[in-house]
């Protein structure tokens, strides 16, 4: 496959990640990949980010890296296939964001109320995004048929904007195989599936009793879309033929567009995540079964 690649002019995490998942997928059917005409800027850009394991790059500009070296404000594209790796990964990546950020002193002394620093209160938002769309995407991701799906995690902090995007890319089984006998889902399309799985308390791992050794709370997706909203930011969900920007709206993909797997991009305003606190957006315990508390 040869992809022209001249009208390339940014790419930002989402991108990343699904170049990332689209160039392995295309190996592990034993195709060749060349990338043609890459830019001087995009193509140091790409490489910084370990985009081109096993693809063929011809006729690229020659990378200059000390210009543009940015090498701070980046987090490397990752690839996770093991699901004890997810913690560390969404770890790793956290403090590599925060650490990107300017003024942050790794060496404060913790608050001694809450015995936290500057860069815990920034980076637990992330922290906390990270490790529930990790852990989605090695477990819900792997049913159906599709136990080798894989899991590309990218971020970059943006300093003239002061945002911090991240994206969670996997290949898995999408939210429609994992939600199709959910009571909640009223069509059996992809769309409906994305805005079913994002409700509270919807899990395909709690009302549908695919396992019944361990249950799932269903609010992992619902708090990434709360703490998108609460960082003034923005969160994009893709899966199948169909997106979803809970802040707009949604639809099909243009062109015949599909995904296969779940994608999600965030963006959040750094000023805004020291204030978000987890625990006052949680949702609500009404709908909860009643548990009897026996003390004796
Ligand atoms: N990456 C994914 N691939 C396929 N299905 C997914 C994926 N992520 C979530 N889902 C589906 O969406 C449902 C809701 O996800 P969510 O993270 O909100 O809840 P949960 O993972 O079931 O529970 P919790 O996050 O509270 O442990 C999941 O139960 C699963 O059916
Ligand atoms: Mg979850």
């Amino acid at each position: 496959m040869v992809i022209d690649a001249s009208g390339v002019r940014f790419v930002d995490p989402f991108g990343l990640t699904l170049l990332g998942a689209s160039f392995q997928e295309l190996s592990d059917w034993g195709q060749r990949v060349i990338v043609c005409g890459l830019s001087s800027d995009v193509g140091g850009y790409l490489q910084r980010m370990d985009l081109f394991t096993g693809v063929e790059l011809r006729d690229c500009a020659p990378v200059r890296t000390r210009r543009h070296n940015r090498q701070d404000a980046l987090v490397e594209l990752t690839c996770i296939v093991d699901k004890n790796a997810a913690s560390d990964a969404a770890g790793r990546l956290t403090s590599a964001l925060i650490g990107a950020v300017p003024g942050i002193d790794r060496n404060e002394a913790p608050d001694l109320m809450t015995g936290r620093t500057q860069a815990d209160r920034l980076g637990m938002p992330i922290q906390y995004v990270l490790s529930e769309l990790l852990e989605n995407a090695l477990s819900h991701a792997r049913r159906a048929g599709r136990q080798g799906a894989r899991v590309w995690v990218a971020g970059q902090y943006y300093p003239a904007s002061d945002l911090v995007r991240l994206a969670v890319t996997d290949n898995g089984c999408g939210f429609l195989a994992t939600l199709k006998s959910h009571p909640n889902l009223r069509n059996q399309t992809h769309r409906d599936a994305i805005l079913t799985a994002i409700q509270p308390r919807v899990s395909c791992n709690r009302d549908v009793g695919l396992r019944a050794d361990t249950e799932n709370e269903g609010v992992g997706l619902t708090m990434v879309v709360r703490i998108a909203r609460s960082a003034g930011g923005k969160a994009l969900i893709v899966s199948g033929d169909a997106y979803h920007d809970p802040a707009a709206a949604g639809g099909l993909l243009r062109g015949g567009a599909f995904w296969q797997g779940v994608t999600i991009a965030l963006e959040l305003r750094r000023d805004r995540l020291g204030s978000i606190r987890i625990a006052e957006l949680l949702p609500t315990l009404e709908g909860m079964a009643r548990v009897p508390l026996r003390f004796e």
